[in-house]
C-alpha cells in the first residue's frame, strides 16, 4: 500500500488546490509519509526525527544559508571519517548525546560503578597481562599503581572478571594515535583473582584535547568551546552473570573536570592519586623512582538475562 502524504487538505486534488501551500502542510506531508512503515520502530524513529527536525528549523528560523551550511558539515564529517576515526561519534560525544543515550540504556541500581563513554582510543584484543604487570614496555608518563576490587551488589568477589584498560601517557596520547608507540601500548587485559582483585602498572594520565583538527573543532573554535578532557583512564569490566560496565575513572585533581568536552564526568568516578617515594617499601619491582598508586574499586550490577 502507498502512503497518502499530500501537502493539500484530503478532499482536494493537487490541481484543485489554490493558494500556497502552508509550512504546516509540509510537515504534516513529511510525518505522514511514514505512516504506513511496517516496521513499527523505524516509523516511530522517522516520524519523531521529522517532528523534530522540523521543530528546530521553525524555533531558529533557519535561513537558508545555515541550511547549506550544515550540510557542508555533514559532507566534512563524512570525508574525514574513516576506518580510524569516526566524526560522526565525535559530533555524538561533544554534544553531549553520547553521554545521554549511555545514560537511558544503562539505568544501573544505585552502588553500581557507573557507566561513560567509550571514546575513540578503545583497541581489539589488547595483550592478556598478569596480576601487576605494567601495560607499557617503556613510557613517558609518571608511573602508577593502580588497584581495586571487582565485587557485585553485595559485596562479593567476583573473581575471573575481565578487565579491559587503556589509557593516554605524558605526550597527550593514546597507543593507538601514536605511530612511534610499540603495539599494545599502554593498554592490556586483566583477569581478577579469586578474592576480586586487579593490579597493574600504568602511568598517571593526563589531560589532553579531543581531535580537533576536522569540523567538530571547528565547531567548538566557533562557539567559544575547548576540546580538553580532565585525564582519565579507561575501563571495560565484564564477567558472566554481570551487566558489562565500560567507564573511565578520573584524577580528582586533574584540570577540565568541569568542563569536560565530551560531558563524561560522573562525581562517584574521581580518584584521588597518592604520591609515593622511591624508598617506599610497597613499590613495584619496575618501578625504580618516584612513583603513584590509585585505588578504583568497582561494583558491577547483575545480568538478569544471564543469572
Ligand atoms: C576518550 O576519552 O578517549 C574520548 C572520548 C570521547 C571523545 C574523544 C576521546
Ligand atoms: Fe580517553
Amino acid at each position: 500500500m502507498t502512503c497518502d502524504h499530500r501537502c493539500v487538505p484530503r478532499g482536494q486534488s493537487v490541481t484543485e488546490h489554490e493558494g500556497p501551500i502552508q509550512p504546516g502542510a509540509i510537515s504534516a506531508a513529511a510525518e505522514a509519509s511514514f505512516a504506513n512503515c511496517d516496521a513499527e520502530r523505524l516509523r516511530i524513529l522517522m516520524q519523531s526525527l521529522v517532528r523534530h527536525l522540523h521543530a528546530f528549523v521553525r524555533d531558529v528560523e533557519l535561513t537558508e544559508a545555515e541550511w547549506r551550511a550544515g550540510i557542508d558539515v555533514l559532507v566534512a564529517t563524512g570525508q574525514i571519517t574513516d576506518g580510524q576515526r569516526d566524526e560522526f561519534i565525535l559530533w555524538s560525544d561533544a554534544l553531549g548525546l553520547s553521554m545521554l543515550v549511555d545514560a537511558l540504556a544503562h539505568p544501573l541500581p544505585t552502588g553500581a560503578t557507573e557507566s561513560t563513554v567509550l571514546g575513540p582510543f578503545w583497541a581489539d584484543r589488547s595483550p592478556l597481562r598478569d596480576y601487576g604487570e605494567p601495560i607499557f614496555d617503556s613510557a613517558a608518563g609518571e608511573p602508577t599503581w593502580v588497584q581495586g576490587h571487582v565485587r557485585d551488589l553485595d559485596g562479593r568477589p567476583i573473581g575471573g572478571a575481565e578487565l579491559d584498560v587503556w589509557q593516554n601517557d605524558a605526550t597527550l596520547l593514546y597507543g593507538v594515535q601514536d605511530p612511534e608507540a610499540p603495539e599494545a601500548h599502554l593498554r592490556g587485559r586483566f583477569r581478577t583473582r579469586k578474592d576480586g582483585s586487579y593490579a597493574f602498572l600504568g602511568v598517571r594520565p593526563v589531560p589532553y584535547p579531543i581531535p580537533d583538527d576536522g569540523p567538530v573543532g571547528a565547531m567548538l573554535g566557533a562557539t567559544g568551546r575547548h576540546p580538553w578532557r580532565p585525564a582519565h583512564l579507561h575501563m571495560i569490566v565484564s564477567a558472566l552473570g554481570y551487566e558489562t560496565l565500560t567507564t573511565h575513572f578520573f584524577d580528582a585533581e586533574s584540570a577540565y573536570l568541569e568542563s569536560d568536552a565530551v560531558f563524561a564526568v560522573k562525581p562517584s568516578l574521581l580518584r584521588r592519586f597518592v604520591r609515593r617515594r622511591a624508598d617506599d617499601p610497597e613499590r613495584p619491582p619496575s618501578v625504580t623512582g618516584d612513583w603513584w598508586s590509585v585505588e578504583n574499586d568497582i561494583v558491577l550490577a547483575f545480568n538478569a538475562a544471564e543469572s
